[in-house]
């Protein structure tokens, strides 16, 4: 994103293409493949971390710091930040020891084609970077912003947010939990880092906490409905599309939205959710457009 395009005026579709560029440019930089026995690691993060994923997270973190005239540099070293957390969420959670997926965004998964101790150092060292690049002026000149930025990640990422979701949820295979604890569940596993995204957005923009209620509540429902179209897509969509296994869910016996609600509730509850995080843009106006398309676009996906 050479030129500073504000997402709002752009529409969906190439918003997201624009970030997915902007984010496939950042990584093609940061991860330089070095002339040394770390070649393969390099390879391995740039096989998981370039040309894929819908790059969500991204937008979200752009969509927000332009309702406030954010520098672009800045958001796109921020985004790229986040999604490498997403991304080696993505190499651990594919891993033999978890899901034991061959497949991620219509590619062979990082341990199938570089092993399983790469893969595993993989995800380590893109953990490791997304806090090395926030802590580097590149994501803004003010050391404050960069700690609260760091704060977040952290802590979007740790036992309280997608980890401790990482965990509960393979505790969901096991026990019999009911629609509060899978909430919850659901909540930490992957709607901390999109509340993360939104929120990094607003941190970048010097908003206030007090000034970040509307947006938080908007996060908060969208990653949920997130979650649930993904256990959706897990049993109702198509491999070669989704670009990964599908049908895993209710084999691994696991307990979700879907598990306990039904399809048609499960849908419902979506929508309900997609409609709810609409209302918390009211005081916005059009420059929250992108936000507000995300939103529909979260229930409506087909991957
Ligand atoms: C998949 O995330 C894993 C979950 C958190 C449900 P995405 O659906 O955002 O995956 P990519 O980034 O588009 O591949
Ligand atoms: C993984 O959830 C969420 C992460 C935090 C990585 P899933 O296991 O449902 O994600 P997919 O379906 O493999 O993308
Ligand atoms: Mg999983
Ligand atoms: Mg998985
Ligand atoms: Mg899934």
């Amino acid at each position: 994103m050479s030129a500073p395009v504000a997402t709002a005026s752009i529409g969906l579709e190439t918003a997201m293409r624009e970030v997915a560029g902007e984010v496939d440019r950042q990584f093609d930089l940061l991860l330089a493949v070095p002339d040394d026995p770390r070649a393969e690691l390099y390879k391995a993060m740039r096989h998981a971390a370039i040309g894929g994923g819908k790059r969500l997270r991204p937008l979200l973190t752009f969509a927000t710091a332009d309702l406030f005239a954010v520098d672009r540099q800045c958001t796109a070293r921020v985004a790229t930040a986040i999604e490498a957390i997403h991304v080696y969420s993505l190499v651990h959670d594919d891993l033999p020891a978890m899901d034991d997926d061959d497949m991620r965004r219509g590619k062979p998964t990082v341990h199938k084609l570089y092993g399983e101790s790469t893969a595993i150092l993989a995800g380590d060292c893109l953990h490791a970077l997304a806090f090395e690049w926030l802590a580097d002026e590149g994501a803004h000149p003010d050391p404050f912003v960069r700690v609260e930025l760091i704060a977040c990640l952290a802590a979007s990422a740790g036992p309280a947010g997608m980890a401790g979701g990482q965990m509960m949820d393979l505790e969901a295979e096991k026990a019999s939990f009911d629609l509060a604890t899978v909430t919850r569940l659901q909540a930490m596993k992957t709607g901390a880092l999109i509340a993360c995204a939104v929120e990094a957005g607003a941190i970048l923009g010097r908003v206030q906490p007090d000034g970040r209620r509307a947006l938080r509540g908007y996060a908060r429902d969208i990653g949920l409905a997130f979650q649930i179209a993904d256990d959706l897509l897990d049993a109702e969509g198509d491999e070669a599309v989704a670009g990964k296994a599908l049908r895993k869910d209710a084999a691994a016996g696991k307990e979700t939205f879907l598990s306990l609600l039904g399809v048609t509730r499960a849908r419902e509850q979506a929508a309900m959710l997609v409609d709810q995080a609409i209302e918390h843009l009211r005081a916005y106006g059009p420059e929250a457009d992108v936000l507000r398309a995300v939103a529909r676009y979260i229930t409506e996906r087909d991957h």
